[in-house]
């Protein structure tokens, strides 16, 4: 089912999420099935549980053509549960970032360039990859979406931040 996603300046995107304690339910089943749902419709690369009003640590994230980043490399669709993030550098990137509860924006923010992240998929089963360009960023994005963070909150620089079509007049990027 597609949910509506919460917008900046709602206080349940602020909250600190709780981790899911158990596995296998009809419960978690059903959430994963709409963040899914509703990352696909609006052509998100990631959505967090918080930003459909759930307050677990859920996220799940994935591009593969998509019209919002079109420059960006493909990452595997995945479901990351109570994620734990370790750079593996201290190296920092800029690079663009939009948000589905921050529409029509983008804004240049700093993440690590190369890290490691762990957590469970759907089942409960240990995941645990290294990252690094727009995966290690979309991972960094979400999972800051479970301790209340929006990315404007990293922008340093507001001079590169603005509304798409003011910042890239002469290109196509979609966004609601
Ligand atoms: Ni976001």
């Amino acid at each position: 089912m597609i949910r509506e996603v919460l917008k900046m300046g709602d206080p349940r995107l602020l909250r600190v999420a709780r981790p899911v304690a158990g596995f296998g339910t009809p419960e978690l089943s059903a959430l994963l099935a709409d963040m899914h749902d509703t990352m696909e419709h609006l052509d998100g690369a990631g959505l967090a549980a918080p930003q459909i009003g759930v307050d677990l640590r859920v996220v799940v994230f994935g591009v593969s053509n998509n019209p919002r980043y079109p420059h960006a490399e493909d990452v595997p669709y995945t479901v990351l549960i109570n994620p734990v993030i370790e750079p593996l550098s201290e190296q920092l990137e800029e690079g663009w970032e939009g948000c589905l509860s921050v529409p029509g924006l983008r804004g240049i923010v700093l993440r690590f360039a190369r890290l490691r992240y762990r957590g469970c998929d759907a089942t409960g089963a240990p995941i645990d990859r290294e990252a690094e360009g727009f995966h290690a960023r979309v991972v960094q994005h979400e999972c800051d979406h479970l301790d209340g963070i929006l990315y404007p909150m990293r922008v340093r620089d507001f001079s590169r931040f603005g509304f798409i079509e003011a910042l890239f007049p002469n290109q196509e990027i979609k966004d609601d």
